[in-house]
């Protein structure tokens, strides 16, 4: 896919990521609605990519954690790229990006925890495709990213429930791709590993040490920017499984061809890094 003048929602794009998937974009000639709960450091990079061309850049606060707060984002994205002059209307690329970290083990996660993980993590992509697939139907093209995680290929130490929600994520994108490939719906889903991001600095895993230090002993930990490029390459390529971090697709088959032994090597990890 090539980018210049696309139609482009990045959620979660108050910082980290988000915010550098949308710079990324926009760099390459997209437009963009960047979209978050935070509302000031969004309302800032909305700014700062409008100065740098005019009428280009949008800021929406939205919740994605409700139906209708993915309803009424992709309503007013609409509304934004609408061009009746050209016969244009319609959100090109939409990056479900947005994501927590909540919970830890099954004993010291509450019900909310894993509410709270699911919705942003699972049910947000499934509501943000819900409104964009009846378009994207009608015309025959669309294209739905949303950032997952290597946490849902292989399972993070540390958070259950992240490690969970991630999984179904990727299972999400995987069955959208299937369900409506042959209707021009095209599908990535980006899985990091270790990223310089809030995120990462502030989850804490009470009692035995920081996500930073979970992450950290499984590998690299790239900044953002690195990711964003490596993403907007693997879209313009028409990749779907988009692993920044190569050593994620060797685990990866390691996993795939003896999960009995990457289990135990598993358990050696949280051992060491966890001490449980
Ligand atoms: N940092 C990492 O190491 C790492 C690794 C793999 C995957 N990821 C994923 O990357 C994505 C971006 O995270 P990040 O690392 O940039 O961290 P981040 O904390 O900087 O960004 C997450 C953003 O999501 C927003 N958000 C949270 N709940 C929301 C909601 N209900 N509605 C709208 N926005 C909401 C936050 O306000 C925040 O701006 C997440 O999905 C995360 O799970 C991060």
């Amino acid at each position: 896919m090539d980018f210049e003048n696309k139609n482009i929602v990045v959620t979660g794009a108050a910082g980290g990521i988000g915010a550098a998937l949308a710079r990324a974009f926009h760099l390459r000639g997209a437009k963009v609605v960047v979209s978050d709960v935070e509302g000031d450091r969004l309302a800032e990079l909305a700014r700062e990519l409008e100065s740098a061309r005019a009428g280009s850049a949008w800021a929406v606060s939205a919740d994605v954690s409700t139906e209708e707060g993915n309803r009424d984002l992709i309503a007013s994205a609409r509304a934004i790229f609408e061009n009746p002059v050209k016969n244009e209307s319609g959100i090109d690329l939409f990056f479900a990006n947005a994501g927590v970290g909540s919970g830890t083990t099954l004993e010291n996660t509450s019900e909310d925890d894993w509410n709270k993980a699911f919705d942003v993590n699972v049910h947000a992509h499934r509501w943000a495709a819900k409104y964009l697939l009846p378009h994207w139907l009608e015309r025959g093209s669309g294209h739905f990213c949303s950032t997952a995680s290597a946490a849902g290929l292989l399972s993070q130490i540390g958070s259950m429930p992240y490690s969970v929600s991630k999984a179904a994520a990727v299972a999400f994108a995987e069955t959208l791709q299937i369900t409506y490939g042959d209707r021009g719906v095209r599908v990535s889903c980006l899985c990091p590993q270790g990223v310089n991001t809030d995120m990462l600095r502030q989850g804490d895993v009470p009692g035995v040490g920081t996500a930073s230090s979970v992450v950290r002993a499984a590998g690299d930990v790239l900044e953002p920017e690195e990711v964003a490029e490596f993403t907007a390459q693997a879209i313009e390529d028409g990749v779907f499984l988009i692993l920044p971090h190569p050593q994620v697709a060797d685990f990866v088959q390691r996993k795939a061809a003896d999960r009995d032994r990457w289990l135990a090597g598993m358990r050696k990890l949280q051992a060491r890094v966890l001490g449980t």
